[in-house]
C-alpha cells in the first residue's frame, strides 16, 4: 500500500530534547512533513524505572501512530531507545529509528582513548551502552555520568528562561573528576537534551572537549528508510503534540517555531 504523501515523521521524547534530532533531519530534509510528540506528563524519563519507561513508551508510540499515521517513527530519546526500542519495534508496524548514545564514532575519533558518556541517570545505566562501550570502545576508557539538572536546564533555556552556567560545570565534572577522565578528550552527549546547551557545556569546560551526538546519522537514516517514497513538493507546517497541556508550553511556543513547529495540540 503506498503512503499518503503528508504522511508525516514522527519524532517523539519526553519534553524538547528530540529538537536535537529534529533539527539536523529539517536540514537535511526541508519538505519532510513532522509531528513532534513530547511526552510532558510522563517527563523526566531519566529519573524512573526501567519498568516504568518500559510500561509507558511502547503504548504510547502505538496511541501516536494511531492518530496521526506516520510513515516513520523516530525516538529522538536515547532514555526511551536503550530501554525500550525492541519493545516499540514490536508493536509498531512501521519502520523505527532509535537514539543511542554514539560511542561508536567517538571511539573511532578519539586519541586518548578515554570518552565520557554524558546522559541520564536512566541511560547511562543501561546494559545497552556495555554492549555499545564492549563493541566500539573496548580500548578505551569509557566515563558514564547521568544528570537530571542538565536536562532541566535544556528545558528551562527552550522557555527563554536563565541558565546556570554551574548546572553545565557540575555535569562535566562528573565525568572529568573520575579516575582517567583528566585525560577524556572526547564527551558523547547521550541524552538528546544535551545538544541543546552544548554552547553552556563548551563555556563551562575547563579545556577543549570534542562534543559528539547522533543527530546527523538519524538524518541520514530517515533519508534512506524513505528512499522509495516522496515527499511533499513545499516545506510543511510541523505540529507539536503534548501529552500535557500546561503553563511552559505556552513559554516553548518561540522555540518550537524555530524548529518548524507551528501547531500546537494536545494528544
Ligand atoms: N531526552 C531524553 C534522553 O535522550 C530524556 C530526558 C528526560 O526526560 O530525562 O534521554
Amino acid at each position: 500500500m503506498s503512503l499518503p504523501v503528508a504522511a508525516p515523521v514522527l519524532f517523539f521524547d519526553s519534553g524538547v530534547g528530540g529538537l536535537s534530532i529534529l533539527a539536523p533531519a529539517r536540514a537535511l530534509l526541508p519538505h519532510m512533513p513532522v509531528v513532534y510528540a513530547a511526552d510532558r506528563a510522563g517527563y523526566p524519563y531519566g529519573t524512573k524505572t526501567e519498568a516504568e519507561i518500559a510500561a509507558r513508551v511502547p503504548a504510547l508510540l502505538g496511541r501516536l501512530v494511531e492518530r496521526f499515521r506516520p510513515r516513520i517513527a523516530v525516538i529522538a530519546c536515547n532514555t526511551a531507545s536503550t530501554i525500550a526500542l525492541s519493545a516499540v519495534r514490536a508493536a509498531l508496524d512501521i519502520p523505527v529509528v532509535g537514539t543511542v548514545p554514539a560511542i561508536k564514532p567517538a571511539a573511532l575519533s578519539s586519541k586518548t582513548r578515554v570518552i565520557g558518556v554524558l546522559g541520564t541517570e536512566a541511560t547511562v545505566r543501561q546494559p545497552y551502552v556495555d554492549r555499545l562501550a564492549a563493541e566500539h570502545g573496548a580500548d578505551c576508557i569509557v566515563l558514564r555520568h547521568g544528570s537530571a539538572d542538565l536536562v532541566a536546564l535544556a528545558e528551562a533555556k527552550l522557555r527563554g528562561q536563565p541558565v546556570d552556567p554551574a548546572i553545565a560545570r557540575d555535569a562535566l565534572a562528573g565525568l572529568l573528576d573520575q579516575p582517567g577522565g583528566d585525560r577524556m578528550d572526547t564527551v558523547v552527549l547521550a541524552c538528546t537534551h544535551f545538544p541543546l546547551v552544548e554552547q553552556e557545556l563548551r563555556a563551562a569546560s575547563p579545556r577543549p572537549l570534542n562534543f559528539l551526538h547522533g543527530g546527523e546519522g538519524i538524518a541520514r537514516r530517515i533519508a534512506y528508510l524513505n528512499a522509495d517514497a516522496p515527499w511533499p513538493e513545499e516545506p510543511q507546517p510541523g505540529i507539536a503534540v503534548f501529552t500535557r497541556m500546561d503553563p511552559d508550553v505556552a513559554a516553548l511556543k518561540p522555540a518550537l517555531r524555530q524548529f518548524g513547529l507551528v501547531q500546537s495540540r494536545s494528544l
